[in-house]
C-alpha cells in the first residue's frame, strides 16, 4: 500500500515535468523602431544622432559619428545607478567579453566628484587606469537624477568601426571597483555595434525567445518558491505543532490530523518542487554562458535529498519498532536540511535575476512570518506539554499507582 502510493506520487510528479514547455526561441527580432533612448533628455541637452537601448542592465548608448576624421562622440548612460557603484562601457575587437576590452570606467569618489578613466582589461581585470589601443579625448562622467553617464570622443580606425561592445556595473569598495554580480544581465551585457551604419545588436541569447524564456523563468520561480520554499516549511510546522492535538482526526481517517495534513502538504510541495526543478534544468540548457553553478548544485542536492526522504517512507518502521527512533531522527534531519537548502537556493535564484526586489522582499516577508508563527507555536506547545505533564503528575498522585501512562509530548510519533 505504502509502496504503491509512493510510486503513484513519483509518477504524478514525472507527468508534471513532461507537460509541454513553451516553444523554442525564435530568431532575433529586429530592433524596435520605438526605442526609449529617443525620449530621454540629457542634463545639458546634448544631442546625438544615433541611440540604442541596450537590452541588458538597463543602459543606453548614444553617439555622433564623423566619417571625415573617423571620430565618434559617445555617451553611455545608465539610469538608476547607486553612487556606490561603478559603471563601464568598452570596445573589444577581440571578442564579445570583458577580457581584452578597451574600457571607459566611471564612479563617484567619496567627495561626490565623478571620476572617469580608461583601462585596458586584461585576463584578470584590475581596473587600474591605463591607455587604450585607440585615442580617447574629452573623457568625463556625470551623475544626475540617479543616472550615471560617461562621455568621450573616440578616435576610431577601420577595425573599430564595426566591432563588439561590452558594458558592466559593479560595486565600489575601499575606493576601487570590485567584481560585478554574475547575474544573467551581467553575463549577457555585450553585443556588436557599427558606428557608421548605426546598427547595434545585443548578445544572441537575448534576442529571440525573451518572452518564452521569461515565462519559463517565472514559472520556475513560482513553482519552486511555493513548493520548496513555502509549502515544505508549512508541512514541517503542521507536523511539529499539531502533534500535541493527538486525538484530533480528519473525517474518518485512521491517522491523527497532523499526520494527514503533513503528508498532503509535503506531497503537493514535492510535486510542485519537482516540476519547478525540471523547468530549472530546461532553463539551464537554454541559458548557455550564464554562470549559476551554485544555484544549480544546491538544486540538484535538494532533489537528491528529497528523493531519499520520499523513499524513506517505504521503509518506515512501525511506531513501536526499536529502530523507529533512528528513523525519526533521520526523517527530521533530512526535512530540516531540505528547508534550509530550499530557502538558501530561492535567494540564490533572486540573485541571478537581479531586479526582482519586489518578489524577493515578498518571499522574505513570508519566511519571516512563517518563522514568527513557528516561534509562537513552539512556545505554545511547550506550555501545553508542561501543563499536561503537571496535570498528569497530580493525577497520578491522586489516583495512586497508575504506571505506564504515556505522556503525549511534542516528539511522540505515529
Ligand atoms: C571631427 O570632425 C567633426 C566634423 O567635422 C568635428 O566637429 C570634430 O571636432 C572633429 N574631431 C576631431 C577630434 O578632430
Ligand atoms: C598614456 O599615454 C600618455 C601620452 O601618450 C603618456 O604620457 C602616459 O605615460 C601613458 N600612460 C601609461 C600608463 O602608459
Amino acid at each position: 500500500m505504502r509502496i504503491f502510493s509512493v510510486a503513484a506520487l513519483l509518477l504524478a510528479c514525472t507527468l508534471l515535468i513532461t507537460l509541454p514547455s513553451p516553444s523554442a526561441p525564435s530568431p532575433s527580432p529586429s530592433p524596435s523602431p520605438t526605442q526609449a533612448c529617443h525620449s530621454l533628455k540629457f542634463p545639458h541637452n546634448q544631442a546625438y544622432a544615433t541611440c540604442n537601448d541596450l537590452l541588458r542592465l538597463n543602459s543606453y548608448l548614444y553617439w555622433n559619428y564623423y566619417p571625415v576624421n573617423q571620430t565618434a562622440d559617445i555617451a553611455f548612460r545608465k539610469p538608476k545607478t547607486p553612487t556606490s557603484n561603478w559603471i563601464t562601457w568598452a570596445l573589444n575587437p577581440g571578442g564579445q567579453m570583458m577580457a581584452g576590452s578597451q574600457a571607459l570606467v566611471a564612479y563617484q569618489d567619496p567627495n561626490g566628484n565623478m571620476v572617469a578613466y580608461t583601462t585596458p582589461v586584461s585576463g584578470s581585470p584590475t581596473m587600474k587606469p591605463g591607455n587604450l589601443s585607440f585615442g580617447v579625448t574629452n573623457l568625463r562622467a556625470e551623475y544626475s537624477g540617479g543616472e550615471m553617464i560617461i562621455y568621450a570622443t573616440l578616435q576610431l580606425d577601420s577595425t573599430l568601426l564595426s566591432t563588439n561592445h561590452v558594458w558592466q556595473e559593479g560595486p565600489m569598495r575601499g575606493g576601487s571597483p570590485r567584481m560585478h554580480d554574475l547575474s544573467e544581465d551581467n553575463m549577457l551585457s555585450f553585443g556588436t555595434l557599427n558606428f557608421a551604419s548605426g546598427t547595434v545588436t545585443s548578445s544572441s541569447s537575448t534576442g529571440g525567445g525573451i518572452s518564452s524564456k521569461a515565462l519559463l523563468k517565472n514559472v520556475h520561480g513560482i513553482l519552486n518558491a511555493i513548493g520548496w520554499g513555502i509549502l515544505m516549511p508549512i508541512g514541517a510546522i503542521l507536523a511539529r505543532y499539531l502533534k500535541v492535538f493527538k486525538s484530533v482526526k480528519l473525517f474518518n481517517s485512521v491517522h491523527p490530523a497532523w499526520y494527514d495534513l503533513h503528508r498532503a502538504c509535503q506531497i503537493i510541495a514535492f510535486c510542485l518542487g519537482v516540476a519547478g526543478w525540471g523547468i530549472g534544468i530546461k532553463l539551464g540548457s537554454v541559458s548557455r554562458g550564464i554562470n549559476f553553478s551554485k544555484h544549480k548544485n544546491i538544486g540538484i542536492a535538494l532533489l537528491v535529498i528529497a528523493a531519499v526522504q520520499v523513499s524513506a517512507l517505504i521503509r518506515k518502521p512501525n511506531p513501536n519498532h526499536k529502530y523507529r527512533i533512528y528513523w525519526t531522527i533521520y526523517h527530521h534531519s533530512l526535512g530540516y536540511a531540505i528547508i534550509v537548502l530550499s530557502i538558501l537556493n530561492i535567494f540564490q535564484g533572486f540573485k541571478i535575476t537581479n531586479g526582482h526586489n519586489y518578489w524577493k522582499r515578498t518571499y522574505a516577508g513570508i519566511i519571516i512570518a512563517l518563522g514568527a508563527v513557528a516561534l509562537l507555536l513552539e512556545i505554545f506547545t511547550w506550555l501545553v506539554v508542561i501543563r499536561r505533564k503537571k496535570f498528569e503528575a497530580t493525577n497520578t498522585q491522586e489516583i495512586g499507582a497508575n504506571g505506564g501512562h504515556e505522556v503525549n509530548d511534542a516528539s511522540t510519533n505515529v
